[in-house]
């Protein structure tokens, strides 16, 4: 009888996520080996929290484009949730909940899966990981000192150096004192900057257009275009004078100089961040041309929490993607080969030697050997071409007759040289 309730299904995965096949599994295990490794080094705790999340935590705040991007639905229960755009809010919301009893600076660390509805062009997608690390209860600019450190530590922990990538870097104070200086109003700020956030995205009329939206005259505009082009902190400086964010900025240039990380960090006043949450240094690190989207971006946020209710409590910290670095990577041909690692493979001749093959398999993996046991009892040399796919370094071989007498092949799939060996022996000299 034919099937008739059987329908097709689609065989995609849904628009803008992935799928993990065993290969790319590798690659992601490696990125998130050097993330946590160098995280644990510096001493960063890590935590996770659930991907939903109720929506209020991403809306309360509204005109920060995450907000439309958001995948939200009404649960069972009628409350409105929502797929987690990004973990800061996250964060904020569990050191909220334990603010009395958590003992400050903070150094947490996370990787957490984020979901955004974004229109999809080369490095932004649906869905992401992204590496988080926060130090929260630290206001001096000793903390961003940290931040960059570890953040270019993982770099170096990958391969790259500072012929390959950039942090460019700016300060949101610098970014008010500017737009006080022309004359935009205290509470216009936050929207003029979602817009100057897209000023490299946009043509330079389209980004006049939008600052006017936003009770901006051309003159205002003009200025700010000025202001804009500076290349360094010593010629805006002479523009405007002193701030607090350029004095904040140079000593953190001057303690990440210390550290040794110094030819990474290259100040650009159009480095602006799409979250209006920031408070004072601002970065993205990016390839030296910045051809691509945005690595990693972060900043420091001394207000979030208690926009959320709490007590204020200074923060910095970043989210670092897993799109983009693996496609600057895999550009620069620093991808590693991700071979094999199977020490063993044991292959039973027929029936008869199943069971011994499965006893002598796990007798090496109690001794922290890897063992595959290939139990298909195909052709000997089908087996074996198997097991030079898989990289196995020996194959064990269980045939009949040196099995009578307490004895196994043993094939090294480099030199393709074999031996017999007794089966107490192969065990003994697994160490
Ligand atoms: P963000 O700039 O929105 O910042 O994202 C940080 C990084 O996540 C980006 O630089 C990029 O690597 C990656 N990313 C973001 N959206 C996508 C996407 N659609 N597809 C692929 N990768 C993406 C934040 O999320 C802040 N919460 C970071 C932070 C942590 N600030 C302080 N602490």
């Amino acid at each position: 009888m034919p099937n008739t309730e059987y329908h097709p299904i689609d065989l995609q995965s849904v628009k803008g996520t992935r799928d993990f096949y065993p290969e790319q599994m590798k690659i992601r295990n490696w990125l998130f080996t050097i993330w946590r490794n160098t995280a644990l080094q510096f001493g960063f705790e890590e935590y996770d929290a659930c991907v939903l999340e109720h929506a209020e935590l991403y809306t309360r705040k509204a005109g920060d484009e995450i907000t439309e991007q958001l995948y939200s639905f009404h649960d069972k229960g009628g409350r409105l949730l929502s797929l987690r755009p990004e973990m800061t809010p996250s964060l904020a919301r569990m050191v909220l909940q334990r603010q009395k009893a958590l003992s400050f600076p903070l150094k947490w660390f996370s990787i957490p899966q984020c979901f955004r509805y974004e229109r999809m062009t080369r490095g932004r997608r649906r869905e992401h990981f992204q590496w988080n690390a926060d130090i929260i209860g630290q206001p001096a600019e000793v903390a961003e000192a940290e931040i960059f450190s570890l953040l270019l530590m993982s770099c170096e922990n990958m391969g790259l150096t500072s012929r390959d990538i950039r942090v460019f870097v700016n300060d949101r104070r610098i970014l008010n004192a500017i737009l006080s200086r022309i004359n935009v109003p205290d509470q216009q700020q936050n929207q003029v900057m979602i817009v100057m956030d897209k000023r490299d995205k946009l043509p330079a009329d389209a980004f006049a257009e939008m600052l006017q939206q936003q009770q901006m005259t051309a003159a205002q505009v003009e200025q700010l275009n000025d202001f804009l082009s500076c290349q360094s902190m010593e010629e805006l400086a002479v523009e405007m004078g002193d701030s607090t964010g350029l004095t904040s900025l140079r000593q953190v240039m001057e303690m990440v100089a210390k550290s040794g990380f110094g030819d990474y960090l290259q100040f650009d006043v159009s480095i602006v961040r799409g979250l209006s949450y920031y408070t004072g240094t601002v970065f993205e690190m990016n390839v030296m041309d910045k051809s691509q989207r945005a690595i990693c971006g972060g900043g420091r946020y001394d207000s979030l929490l208690s926009t959320y209710g709490g007590d204020s409590v200074p923060a910095v910290g970043f989210g670092f993607g897993d799109v983009v670095i693996l496609d600057v990577l895999s550009d620069l041909k620093k991808l590693p080969s991700f071979d094999n690692q199977l020490e063993y493979m044991v292959i039973p001749f027929s029936s008869e030697e199943i069971g011994m093959a499965v006893s002598i398999s796990n007798q090496l993996r109690h001794k922290g050997k890897s063992v595959e046991c290939d139990c298909s009892l195909k052709k000997v040399k089908k087996a074996l071409q198997r097991a030079d796919e898989l990289k196995v370094q020996t194959v064990v071989l269980l045939f009949p007759d040196e099995l009578a007498v307490g004895e196994v092949v043993l094939r090294d799939m480099k030199t393709r040289q074999q031996e017999n060996m007794t089966i107490t022996r192969l065990i003994e000299n697994a160490i």
